[in-house]
Order: structure tokens, then C-alpha cells, then sequence
């Protein structure tokens, strides 16, 4: 486990941390095809699709700052200039930095499955939630959502299906040779594949 004093803080020199008084800031609104991930951890899935699509932009927002000190390591070392990192809740981070309509696709890869109901009010995925990633997607942008908790993937499926204003364009268990595995190459998808635990997907699309 790694201490406090292991990383490197000044990684974050122009990283911009989000919090609830933060100022309202569509400091990304100039980027063209803008991917986002919320929770992105130590950037191990959103750093391989930046060097994998260098035309596009990417950003990757978590509450963790030690966590994005990991994902700046990554983006040193592989000289990514496509990518950007905020530190700060995805709900307040998405309605702060970015415009209505801007966002192409927003990833959210192995969130916290909250398994007990009474910690179901920290899931990230919420009707509150939703109505954000709505504004912040442009029409025809999508959601892509993986787990590897099946009650958490029904609990937000439930979600998904009673809100008209989306086309739900894949809804179930991913194999191992299904071409979406690319979503499970993140730090903990690797780490549920060692477990052999199932995966669940949930895409939809803006209307
Ligand atoms: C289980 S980890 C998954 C990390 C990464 N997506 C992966 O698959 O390896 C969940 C991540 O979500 C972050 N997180 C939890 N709640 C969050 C929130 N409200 N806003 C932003 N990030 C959050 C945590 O700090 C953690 O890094």
C-alpha cells in the first residue's frame, strides 16, 4: 500500500480540483469529440484510449487526487497531449467544467457497487446522475456503463429504462470474446477477470 508521501503532488500543478463553491467553468468547451470518464481511477483504461485515439480529447474526472497523480505518471510517461484530468466529484465536475451538449461518450468503468441498500445513496449512478450526463451529452452521444455487480447493473437498468429521452443500444452480460472487452482493461476489470466474475454492460444513447 502505498504512503502519502509516494506521490508526486506537483503532477497536479494544472490539474483543476472541483468542489461545490468551485465557479462554473466550461473549461473544456473549445475540444472536439470529447470522451469522458467518471471515476477513472488510476487511468489505466482512459490513458490506453487516448494513445489508441490521438484525434480525440479525452478527460477523466475522480474524487481520489492520489488517484490522478497515478493517471499524470501515465500521461508523462507515454507523452499523451490528448488528455486532462480534474480532481472533484463526477456530478459537480461534469455540471462545472463542461457546456450543455458537449460531450460525445461518457464511460463509467467498475464504479463502487455500494452492495448494502442502505449505502444505495452513494451509487454514482442515480436519477440525478443521469439528468447531468443527459445535459452534458450531445444528441446521438452515448453512456457506457460496465460492472461486475449484477444487482448494481439491474438497479441502474431499472434507471435507464423508465427515462424516455434514450435509446438503450446494449443492455446485458459481456463474453469473453465480445469486441467490448476492450472496456474491461481497466485496473479493476483486470482484477474481476482474475476473480472469472461476470461483466455487465449498459449503453445508451442520447435521442
Ligand atoms: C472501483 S474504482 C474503479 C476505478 C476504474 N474505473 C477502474 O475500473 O479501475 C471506483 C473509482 O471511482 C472513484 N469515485 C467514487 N465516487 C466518485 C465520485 N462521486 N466522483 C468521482 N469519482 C468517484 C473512486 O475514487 C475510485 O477511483
Amino acid at each position: 500500500m502505498p504512503r502519502y508521501n509516494d506521490y508526486d503532488f506537483s503532477l497536479l500543478e494544472n490539474v483543476p480540483i472541483v468542489k461545490a463553491d468551485s465557479p462554473a467553468n466550461s473549461i473544456y468547451k473549445e475540444e472536439t469529440l470529447l470522451t469522458v470518464e467518471v471515476g477513472c481511477g488510476n487511468g489505466h483504461f482512459l490513458t490506453a484510449q487516448a494513445a489508441a485515439h490521438p484525434d480525440n480529447t479525452f478527460c477523466g474526472i475522480d474524487l481520489k487526487s492520489e488517484r490522478i497523480v497515478r493517471c499524470m505518471q501515465k500521461v508523462r510517461a507515454a507523452a499523451l497531449e490528448n488528455i486532462r484530468f480534474i480532481v472533484g466529484d463526477a456530478m459537480l465536475a461534469l455540471d462545472k467544467c463542461f457546456a450543455d451538449g458537449q460531450i460525445a461518450r461518457i464511460y463509467m468503468t467498475f464504479p463502487d457497487p455500494w452492495p448494502k441498500k442502505r449505502h444505495h445513496k452513494n451509487r454514482l449512478f442515480k436519477p440525478e446522475f443521469l439528468d447531468i450526463v443527459w445535459n452534458k451529452l450531445k444528441v446521438g452521444g452515448d453512456f457506457v456503463f460496465i460492472t461486475d455487480h449484477e444487482e448494481y447493473f439491474e438497479w441502474s437498468k431499472a434507471f435507464a429504462e423508465s427515462d424516455s429521452r434514450w435509446d438503450i443500444t446494449f443492455c446485458g452480460a459481456i463474453g469473453e470474446n465480445d469486441d467490448r472487452e476492450y472496456l474491461t482493461q481497466s485496473l479493476f476489470g483486470e482484477k474481476w477477470k482474475r476473480e472469472e466474475r461476470d461483466f455487465y454492460l449498459l449503453e445508451f444513447t442520447k435521442k
